[in-house]
Parts: C-alpha cells; structure tokens; sequence
C-alpha cells in the first residue's frame, strides 16, 4: 500500500479535519524512517498557525515568508532542503533538525497550509521522497 492509499483508508468517513491532520501526522511519523517532527501548519490570514503534528513542541505562529514552512506557504511550492543551516531564516523549533521538506496544501488555489517534515539527518529527503509527499498532499486537501 503507498502512502496516499494508507492516508486515505486512515481517513475514510470521518469527517473532523481535526482529527484526520491528527492521524496522518502520527502515520507519517510511524511509518517514515529518520523524522524528528512530522506535522502541519495551517494559514489563517497571512501567517501559519501550528496544527496537528507528532514529535516535540514547535513554534505556533510563522508569518508567511518566514522559514521554510512560510517559504513554502507564500511561493506555493515545495521546499526540499537538505541541510536547514543554509537556508536564509531557517526557523529552528527543535535544534535536532537538520533537513527539511514542506509540501504545500492547496484549496481552490489558495495555500491552506503546509505539511512539514523535519528530520536530524543531514540530506535525509529525496527527489522520490518529494513526489511521495506531493502525491499525499493531494489527499490531505481533501479533507482540509
Ligand atoms: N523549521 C521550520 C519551522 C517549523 S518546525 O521545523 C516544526 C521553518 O523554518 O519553517
């Protein structure tokens, strides 16, 4: 089963988007080796706000165009980066972290939120990896 298939029979008829966030942050964290945080932020106005997530504690506001998740947010488009120290404004929420991918979620065109992984391996993601979580993305849309 890929990802997206055990995202979706994790999510099926349940309809609190509070809840389905919840249980995928907890599945990719599960399921997806090397990860010290797995989780989403979701937009209110022009900022982030922290959602359901699996992992130590964050940060709860980030201002669209900050950091990687803002990166992300305000481009709308993926953010692979393989060593967190070199991206300009990198926020760091938990000092473990050395590699980042965040995946834009999208609603009508709008970026609704982002699902952020972060792992204290330097290079830990890949280019599959990219399409793997784009592909889930398009899943956990539905249920935003
Ligand atoms: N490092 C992120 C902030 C979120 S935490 O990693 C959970 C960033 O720069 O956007």
């Amino acid at each position: 089963m890929t990802l997206s298939d055990e995202i979706s029979a994790l999510t099926e008829g349940v309809k609190n988007p509070v809840s389905n966030l919840a249980n995928t942050a907890a599945l990719i964290f599960e399921r997806i080796p090397r990860l010290n945080w797995a989780g989403f932020y979701l937009t209110n106005g022009e900022v982030l706000e922290l959602g359901p997530f699996a992992g130590k504690p964050a940060c709860t506001v980030i201002p669209f165009g900050k950091g990687v998740c803002g990166t992300a947010a305000l481009t709308g488009r993926t953010q692979l980066v393989p060593d967190v120290h070199a991206f300009p404004g990198h926020i760091a929420c938990d000092g473990a972290s050395r590699s980042e991918l965040v995946v834009p979620l999208f609603r009508d065109g709008l970026c609704l939120g982002v699902l952020d992984l972060d792992s204290p391996e330097l290079g830990r993601f890949t280019e599959k990896e990219r399409l793997l979580f784009e592909e889930a993305a398009r899943i956990i849309e539905q249920f935003l």
